[in-house]
């Protein structure tokens, strides 16, 4: 018999305010046929003054624990993934906790940018493999246009904010991959590219809180590399071929990555969850929201094999392989 991390719930939150291609048109010199060509996305939303990327995760968890039917008293272990935490420290997973878990818990945040989430998964399924938790909550949450230059074009019609959650228990599993739950994971980094996507400040080096700056062309190129790598490796790990997935559910950042990792998988595009359209990147938000979206609309069903993958700052990139 194996343990399994079992996904329960999913859930996600958005904030209100939609800034479309055309009202990014009228602060930079860009046009919303430039960026949906070169990236897909339409719009993305933008937290409101005040709104916090706890806000948002407590907003994401508290649909993924009632659609668990889980209370959140009960989660032993929780998890945030986030590059835009509310302050250096403490850990943004900290207000979660005490707005909707038990004091006395472990709570932390993970910091893999965009791969957060993927990252996330990893540690949520080791500590449960280990014994060490029983129910989980990972939270993916986001406040990208608090470090954006919005006089950068290159990079401000990129990103967006939001937050998406999963619960998960502990179950008996066969140690097949018919088994439901996290299958396996599989992470990596090379820190020789931390200068590929970063952001230019931080409390050790200009005690700022900086701005992302990107090599767009070299973070595309090593992108459909890496992530067609983590998704090979996912496959060859358990056995299967891209024919085995129900759906692939990718980090979103860029529709033209997402195609060329769905064309190097031999995937049929109808099978790849697509949210960048509309949520442009998010970061370690966007795995669990497109989730979301896959699951709440009725695509995503219990049974079915979804790979998510992910690459950002670092490089960090990975994968996970879930029978829902
Ligand atoms: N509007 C109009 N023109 C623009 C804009 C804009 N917003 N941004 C750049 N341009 C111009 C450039 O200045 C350049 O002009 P030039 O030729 O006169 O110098 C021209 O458009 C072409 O720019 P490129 O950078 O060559 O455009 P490219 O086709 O590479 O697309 C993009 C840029 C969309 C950033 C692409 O490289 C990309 O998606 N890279 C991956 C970045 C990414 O996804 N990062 C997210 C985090 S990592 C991850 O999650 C995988």
């Amino acid at each position: 018999m194996t343990v399994r991390t079992v996904i329960r719930g999913v859930g996600s939150y958005l904030p209100e305010r939609v800034v479309s291609n055309a009202e990014l048109a009228t602060r930079v010199d860009t046009s919303d046929e430039w960026i949906v060509e070169r990236s897909g996305i339409r719009q993305r939303y933008v937290a409101a003054d005040g709104q916090l990327t706890s806000d948002l995760a407590i907003a994401a968890a508290r649909k993924a624990l009632a659609a668990a039917g889980i209370d959140g008293q009960a989660v032993d272990l929780l998890v945030v993934a986030t590059a835009t935490p509310d302050q250096t420290f403490p850990a943004t997973a900290a207000k979660v906790q005490a707005a909707l878990c038990r004091p006395g818990i472990p709570s932390f945040d993970v910091q893999a940018v965009c791969s957060g989430f993927v990252y996330g998964l990893a540690v949520i399924d080791n500590f449960i493999k280990a014994g060490q938790a029983k129910t989980a909550l990972l939270i993916g949450a986001e406040t990208f246009s608090r470090i954006l230059d919005w006089n950068d074009r290159t990079t401000c019609v990129l990103f967006g904010d939001g937050a998406g959650a999963i619960v998960v228990t502990a179950e008996a599993g066969e140690g097949t991959t018919a088994d439901r739950g996290i299958l396996s994971t599989h992470l990596h980094s090379d820190g020789r590219q931390h200068d590929m996507l970063y952001v230019d400040g931080g409390p050790s080096s200009t005690q700022t809180t900086g701005h992302v700056r990107m090599k767009g062309k070299e973070v595309f190129r090593h992108a459909v590399v890496n992530l067609a790598e983590a998704v090979r490796e996912a496959l060859d790990a358990n056995k299967l071929t891209a024919a085995d997935l129900d759906w692939l559910v990718p980090h979103q950042a860029n529709k033209r990555i997402l195609d060329s990792t769905a064309q190097k998988l031999g995937l049929d595009p109808s099978k790849v969850i697509v949210t960048v359209d509309q949520h442009a990147n998010t970061s370690a938000a966007s795995i669990p929201l497109a989730l979301d979206a896959g699951v709440r609309d009725g695509r995503i069903k219990p049974g079915q094999l979804v790979l998510m993958e992910a690459m950002g700052g670092g490089f960090t990139w990975g994968s996970a392989l879930v029978r829902m």
